[in-house]
């Protein structure tokens, strides 16, 4: 499938999360033949409330469950020093991939002192091969420093750096050719272009630019709404197998307060964290709310 994701976001109307829905623009297509996600998301909106309810499972996708934290540019020698100590005592259930953000001047700290069990993610690469290009770290230095994954496309970058679709999709490409996975940041549209890429490296991780950093968590509901919106599609455009596989992950003000009800919901397959990932119990009890999804099963 040549498909990768690169992602634009809208900045939404700042809801209050709780007391009414956001305002998805819609996920898109760029490819003009391809279905209008944005038609897609809100025909689900729409009709939210008369569609059919899928059966009572947990889970709708076959991947496993997925927690990232994003530490972002958080983070002392000595901070980090406890975090992962916390993170290597804390017991963490089996059948949850679990990966961490650190920044890049202390990924080989962590590198050289996390356990194994957890993978590292970096927080942004560059879009090709390195060379002169000044503060940059290229996906091929990434690998060499251990780093199994990148997150792409967060809306920080995108609102503060001022990245855009063309250059994060350059980046997405590059990186899942260097074999990376890819962590790849949508917030209410999403656009696929060609990149000769299969999907089998990329989580889509659906953040609400609203709800990130603002302790304003989306509800499980409208959580929920989006990513079967986002299978929907996935199952329409690219294939069954790949919106089965494929695990959209959420992200904005999850904590270890409101990670289960989450989790609970069938095509939530997991989480990315910002600031409750600096905690290390917080975060286990992130990544150990895959209980809840059994439970609910
Ligand atoms: P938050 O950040 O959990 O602090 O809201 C989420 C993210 O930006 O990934």
């Amino acid at each position: 499938m040549a498909a990768m994701v690169s992602t634009y976001l809208t900045p939404s109307s700042k809801p209050s999360a709780a007391a009414s829905p956001p305002q998805f623009a819609g996920l898109r297509r760029s490819l003009s033949t391809s279905h209008s996600f944005f038609h897609s998301v809100n025909s689900h909106t729409l009709r939210s409330s008369n569609r059919p309810t899928r059966g009572i499972v947990a889970m709708a996708g076959s991947g496993k469950f997925f927690v990232g934290g994003n530490w972002k540019c958080n983070g002392t020698k000595d901070s980090i020093k406890q975090l992962v100590s916390d993170l290597n005592s804390a017991t963490l259930e089996p059948d949850v991939d679990v990966v961490v953000g650190p920044p890049f001047v202390y990924i080989d700290q962590v590198k050289n002192s996390l356990t194994d069990r957890i993978e590292i993610a970096a927080q942004n690469s560059w879009i090709g091969k390195g060379g002169a290009f000044t503060g940059e770290i290229s996906a091929e230095q990434l690998k060499d420093i251990g780093c199994k994954w990148v997150i792409l496309g967060h809306s920080e970058r995108r609102h503060v750096i001022g990245e855009d679709d063309q250059f994060i999709g350059k980046k997405a490409a590059y990186a899942l050719g260097q074999d990376l996975g890819v962590i790849a940041c949508i917030g209410e549209l999403l656009e696929e272009r060609e990149a000769g890429k299969t999907w089998d490296n990329i989580v889509i991780a659906y953040e609400p630019v609203w709800a990130i950093g603002t302790g304003k968590v989306a509800s499980p509901e409208q959580a929920q709404e989006v990513h079967v919106a986002v299978r929907d599609w996935l199952a329409k455009n690219v294939s069954a197998e790949v919106a089965s596989k494929t695990r959209i992950i959420y992200g904005g003000s999850v904590n270890a307060g409101n990670s289960a009800d989450l989790a609970k919901k069938e095509d939530i397959d997991g989480f990315l964290v910002g600031g409750a990932s600096l905690k290390g119990s917080d975060f286990a009890t992130i990544i150990n709310s895959v209980t809840a999804k059994k439970v609910a099963a």
